[in-house]
């Protein structure tokens, strides 16, 4: 019996690192603060037919509506409740989106706020995304409803009722996180609400979560939320499917609170991967893209199956969270497309390709002064459609990373070559490095001072590839450059460090 417990137990938690991507799909993307009438039509249109498995999207629960500063993206990470309507739109929308990504084999994972309700500052009245009304100040949010009962604010031994000292596993838990009002998920009644919440959306068809701060709660009240979920809808996915955990956890070292403790129950966010490959692709401090040989495990991240990774989000771009100057974004776009071709060629991790809006970056002193600045709007703070230029980029300040060439072609090089081993690692001892997946792709970087002029073996069958970074396979030929493979499995490469994408990807579909 006590195995049989056990068993079922352990059953329940694997299940919850399995992405459900459809068809082995292997990347998914974060469609910052896009509306759900945008990423239905992003599904069919674009995400669908290129391969993307899924969409993080922006948390759909109601929110308070910050209007000093004017509408910022982070309002939508102070909840007052579970009625879905934000700034994306209303319930309706979301229902729709969900089902037209669903029928097109992209998933949603909805990002999930249940550590805290809006700041403790945050006043009273209707200032709200559906208009529910709520008061911070009494702890009285009717329409979940929680009071003042369902707050952890009795347990927490600060002065300020807020974090002050990280190396306290205690505050960091049971104390509020930059003063939002810190929900008692130790409580059933808690855990009960916000499973309904979750459950909610399951049974409209999202295939996971990513949950917020989770280093703010404690493992166990999780695990125990989790254990509460549906199964996912088996309109789109088979029978006994659990919903996809992915749990924001700040680990960068140096702290008592480790990634460790949450990976026994979903995977987690492995925030070492970007900062570590930021400051790879930047040579700071000497540091070499031959020291990528043994990514992964072997610079003391997580194992695999548990990691998220990603190169930026929507905080670590924008100075907020964790990584520092480091980080790569699309501000940096040479770097950037080399960092993401990088991560999705490589066999470390369930990737997320971030796509994200400009905001207008204004660094003082190492901070950006606008760095609240939320997604491009009209003149009422209303968030404004994603335009699709003639060139397939985007428009009005949405700048759709995953739309580039570069790293759209890449995403479908990683799901072509899913399951196949690292192998034919190539480096110069420097800058420049090489490694295939298999026989099924290979991918070779120039990140020197100088030319690499080299012959190199690809592991591939012999064969005319398209390089599917300065172009891809249109209509039986290359628009861009053009590799021969010899019988031998060797192809001789030239890449100039002053070309713009100093780098090339080729694959068992862009052969000619
Ligand atoms: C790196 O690459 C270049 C050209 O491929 C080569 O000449 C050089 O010796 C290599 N090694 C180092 C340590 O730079
Ligand atoms: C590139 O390498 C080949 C073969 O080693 C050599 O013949 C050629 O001169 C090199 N080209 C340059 C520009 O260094």
């Amino acid at each position: 019996m006590k195995l049989l417990i056990l068993a079922t137990l352990l059953g329940l938690s694997l299940a919850q690192f399995n992405p459900n991507t459809r068809d082995g799909k292997t990347a998914i993307v974060h469609l910052f603060e896009w509306r759900w009438a945008d990423i239905a039509a992003e599904c069919e249109r674009y995400l669908g037919p290129n391969g993307f498995g899924g969409v993080q999207i922006s948390p759909p629960s109601e929110s308070i509506v910050v209007t000093n500063p004017w509408h910022p993206w982070w309002q939508r990470y102070q909840p007052i409740g579970y009625n879905l309507c934000s700034r994306s739109g209303n319930e309706n929308d979301l229902r729709d989106m969900i089902t037209r990504c669903n029928n097109v084999g992209v998933n949603i994972y909805v990002d999930a706020v249940i550590n805290h309700m809006c700041g403790a500052g945050g006043g009273s009245g209707t200032h709200s995304s559906c208009g529910s009304y709520f008061d911070a100040n009494r702890k009285d949010f009717p329409t979940v409803p929680y009071s003042n009962l369902d707050f952890n604010d009795g347990k927490c031994n600060t002065g300020s009722g807020n974090i002050e000292n990280y190396q306290d596993i205690n505050q960091v838990r049971n104390c509020r996180l930059v003063g939002l009002l810190d929900l008692a998920l130790e409580k059933d009644y808690v855990r009960g609400k916000v499973a309904d919440f979750m459950n909610k959306l399951i049974d409209m068809g999202v295939a996971g979560f990513r949950v917020d701060a989770c280093k703010h709660m404690w493992p166990g009240d999780l695990s125990a939320v989790y254990g509460r979920l549906n199964n996912l809808n088996t309109k789109w996915f088979s029978s006994g499917s659990r919903p996809f955990i992915f749990q924001e956890v700040i680990d960068l070292g140096g702290e008592p609170i480790t990634s460790g403790e949450y990976t026994g129950i979903g995977r987690v966010t492995e925030f070492k991967y970007g900062a570590r490959l930021g400051n790879i692709i930047r040579k700071w401090n000497g540091e070499k893209l031959s020291y990528l040989k043994n990514w992964g495990e072997g610079w003391g991240f997580m194992s695999s199956d548990k990691a998220l990774v990603f190169v930026d989000n929507h905080d670590n771009q924008r100075g907020h969270g964790a990584g520092g100057a480091s980080i790569v974004t699309f501000w940096d776009a040479r770097l950037y497309k080399m960092a993401v071709a990088f991560m999705l060629a490589h066999p470390y991790g369930f990737t997320r390709v971030m796509s994200s809006y400009r905001w207008d970056r204004n660094i003082v002193n190492g901070q950006d002064t606008n760095d609240w600045q939320g997604p491009p709007s009209n003149g009422d703070g209303s968030t404004k459609p994603v335009p699709i230029n003639p060139d397939s980029t985007c428009g009005d300040g949405w700048v759709c990373e995953h739309r580039w060439r570069q790293i759209k072609n890449m995403v479908a090089f990683r799901n072509i070559v899913n399951g196949q081993a690292f192998s034919n690692w190539w480096d110069n001892g420097s800058n420049q490095i090489a490694f295939s997946r298999g026989n099924k792709g290979f991918l070779v970087i120039n990140n020197d001072d100088w030319e690499l002029n080299d012959t190199l073996n690809t592991g591939l069958p012999g064969g005319t590839y398209c390089d599917v970074i300065s172009g891809q396979k249109e209509s039986g030929r290359c628009s861009g450059k053009e590799v021969v493979v010899g019988g031998d499995g060797r192809a001789s490469f030239r890449i100039s460090n002053q070309e713009e994408d100093p780098f090339i990807a080729i694959h068992a579909d862009s052969k000619l």
